[in-house]
């Protein structure tokens, strides 16, 4: 896995799957049995954390509690044992992008959630890493703070123009800042690709799983004339054929909870592929969207849909529908996914 200079690249994985070790790895904190490390070119496997010019923030912020905001920003460089006036310097410049200012003589337990993490933000920060690691530094702030954060960090990423290596097993999270995204399943790396591509193409069911919400049909393949369908007894789901599938394969198909087209049941009858009867049994309202719960005669599916389309009401019977292009489809692997 090669981080480009000015990449913000995000470790995304389910709990487990090793994310925390290999940002470790790249730290200095943790050796590996295989592989080497290379920082600008040089092979730095061998070389402690302090020598490698790499910053971690972790989950837990690990501020000092009593130490003041501004002691807390000097440890490192102090640690580092710079001249005073340039630890004077560099933590002058970090309360400055962090919009610490006035907080310096204060005590982490004075803080809020949000001024602690960027505390430890600028921890990270102090002591002009080539790369920063951050290992789920928002998973303790509530939703809207974590939402306010991640355009804070993405902006001084890309002000500082320095690679961050983000981990996390937030989706939300890796979809809203990175360049690109690795998504981590035991101990593997199962695509290393941008977050349009990780979230419009993903490349192995288990991806398509773990990115974005989407409904999930299993069947076996028919392969007739350029087309592949999955016939699960209740539907058809129908694509073009495609060279690693054929006829009695196990497969399993995505379709994107806003892929999920909807129609009133009444204007058009269902075709026999790509469609299929349902009634609205709750509507979830997200704003922007409403999210309709549909049962059918193979169990629920659900549809996410602009508001600024027709809106349906709980009980009304709908045809589901989506096209071709919008089905991600994979023969199942020896695991089962
Ligand atoms: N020092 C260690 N020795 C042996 N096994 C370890 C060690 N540290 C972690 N593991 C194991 O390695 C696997 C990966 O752990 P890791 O902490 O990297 O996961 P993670 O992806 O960061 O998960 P989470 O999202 O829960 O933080 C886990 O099965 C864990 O139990
Ligand atoms: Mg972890």
């Amino acid at each position: 896995m090669a981080v480009e200079k000015h990449e913000f690249v995000s470790l995304l994985g389910p709990s487990g799957s090793g994310k925390t070790t290999l940002l470790r790895i790249i730290a200095g904190l943790e050796r590996p049995t295989q592989g080497r490390v290379l920082i600008d070119g040089e092979d730095v496997t061998d070389l402690p954390p302090h020598k490698r010019g790499v910053a971690m923030v972790f989950q837990e912020f690990l501020l000092f509690p009593h130490r003041t905001v501004y002691e807390n920003l000097a440890f490192p460089l102090r640690m580092l044992k710079l001249p005073r006036g340039e630890i004077e310097a560099r933590v002058e410049w970090v309360v400055g992008i962090l919009a610490l200012r006035g907080l310096e003589k204060r005590y982490p337990n004075q803080l809020s959630g949000g001024q602690q993490q960027r505390v430890a933000l600028g921890r990270g920060l102090v002591g002009r890493p080539k790369a920063l690691l951050l290992d789920e530094p928002l998973a303790n702030l509530d939703r809207e703070l974590r939402q306010e954060m991640e355009v804070e960090i993405r902006k001084h990423q890309t002000d500082l123009g320095i690679p961050f290596i983000y981990v996390t097993h937030n989706q939300e999270e890796a979809l809203s800042m990175s360049d690109r995204i690795a998504v981590v399943r035991g101990g593997r790396i199962e695509d290393f690709a941008s977050r349009t591509a990780i979230y419009d193409h993903p490349r192995t069911a288990f991806i398509a799983q773990f990115v974005g919400r989407s409904n999930r049909f299993t069947g076996t393949a028919i392969v007739t004339g350029g087309k592949v369908a999955l016939d699960d007894g209740d539907v058809r789901i129908e694509t073009a054929a495609r060279p690693d599938i054929a006829e009695g394969d196990p497969l399993v198909a995505h379709v994107k909870n806003e892929k999920v087209q909807l129609r009133l049941a009444a204007d058009a009858p269902a075709a026999a592929t790509n469609a299929l009867k349902a009634t609205i049994r709750y509507v979830i309202l997200r704003g922007a969207y409403a999210e309709y719960v549909l049962g059918w005669s193979g169990g629920e599916i659900i549809a996410s849909r602009p508001r600024s389309e027709a809106e349906f009401t709980q009980g009304t019977e709908v045809v589901c529908f989506w096209n071709e292009a919008d089905i991600d489809l994979y023969p199942v692997t020896e695991d089962g996914r």
